[in-house]
């Protein structure tokens, strides 16, 4: 048996609908029954669950929040899922642990490899590292997947954002120094599920494939939507925010095809699915 937490996050529920389609048998958790703020509990939980493996998608995701509540985010991101990985030692389960571009710094221009210099620039990241260095020091049979960008049906995102943004306006100003790749939690969830059921061990990057800017990321939102905005394509410095944020954020995928798994598709191809998904083309408004 799989558990799963966070089933009420983007990635959790897409998580939990593939392993439903695949007729795979599980258990997801939401915060009621698995308060990662409680990291005593934690532990137990899982013993007494006795999972073969555990995908652990439950965080503390408000990154800039974290910076005025780190003790509550390497609470939940650091020692819960230490207490996870103590857990899974102890039965013997797998565990995939699902972290982030933000541990690196955000240096450079090239794609940061699975074991490059860890940075994080914010207590976000810090709280994550946290957690893969748990996950790495207890476990064996771990998978570790660092995404970024993550939009899916299920939850507040970037790609939402810029669809609920105020129709009657005609433009938008958008970061365009910090590029990365965004993942598409309904490509994400196949994949996850094909590696727990697998041996191949490791840490893996996984985002839809291609990078861009998220001013480049607004524009094809509304091109695709049928959208007639502008998209001022600004520096960070204009757009400062609590949590520093890596201009850096390109994955390689190396490590996902020395194991033979597919790469996800392009992040446009992404959009365009997820905008089917949740109706976006067709509520966006300016499309003749
Ligand atoms: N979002 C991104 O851009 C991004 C980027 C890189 C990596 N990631 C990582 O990807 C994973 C999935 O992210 P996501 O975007 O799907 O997250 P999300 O939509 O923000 O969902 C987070 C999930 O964690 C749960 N959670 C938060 N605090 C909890 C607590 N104290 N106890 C129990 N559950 C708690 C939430 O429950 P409630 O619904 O009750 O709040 C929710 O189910 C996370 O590990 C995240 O760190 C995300």
């Amino acid at each position: 048996m799989i558990l799963v937490t966070g089933i009420t996050g983007q990635l959790g529920a897409d998580v939990v609908k593939e392993l439903e389609r695949r007729g795979e048998n599980f258990i997801g958790t939401t915060r009621k029954e698995l308060d990662l703020s409680n990291p005593e509990e934690v532990k137990n939980f899982i013993i007494e669950k006795k999972p073969d493996a555990v995908i652990h998608c439950a965080a503390y995701t408000a990154v800039d929040k974290a910076e005025s509540e780190a003790e509550l985010a390497l609470t939940v991101n650091g020692l819960s899922t230490r207490k996870i990985a103590e857990a899974c030692r102890e039965i013997g389960a797998k565990m995939l642990y699902i972290s982030t571009d933000y541990v690196f710094g955000g240096d450079g221009e090239t794609p940061y490899e699975i074991s490059d210099e860890k940075a994080p620039q914010n207590i976000y990241g810090k709280s994550k590292l946290l957690g893969e260095d748990s996950v790495i020091a207890l476990l064996r049979n771990y998978f570790i997947v660092r995404i970024s960008w993550v939009f899916g049906a299920g939850g507040k995102n970037f790609v939402k954002t810029m669809l609920n943004f105020d129709k009657r306006r005609k433009k938008i100003s958008v970061v365009d120094d910090q590029i990365g790749s965004p993942t598409y939690t309904a490509d994400l969830a196949p994949l996850l599920v094909d590696m727990i059921n697998s041996d191949k061990y490791g840490i893996y990057h996984a985002t839809n494939e291609g990078f861009c800017s998220w001013a480049e990321l607004a524009e094809e939102i509304f091109k695709q939507a049928g959208r007639e905005i502008t998209v001022e394509k600004i520096p960070t410095s204009d757009y400062p925010t609590p949590a520093k944020r890596p201009f850096n954020s390109r994955l390689s995928k190396k490590s996902l095809d020395e194991a033979g798994f597919n790469r996800l598709p392009s992040w446009q191809d992404a959009v365009t699915r997820f905008l089917t998904e949740i109706g976006g083309i067709k509520n966006a408004g300016n499309k003749k």
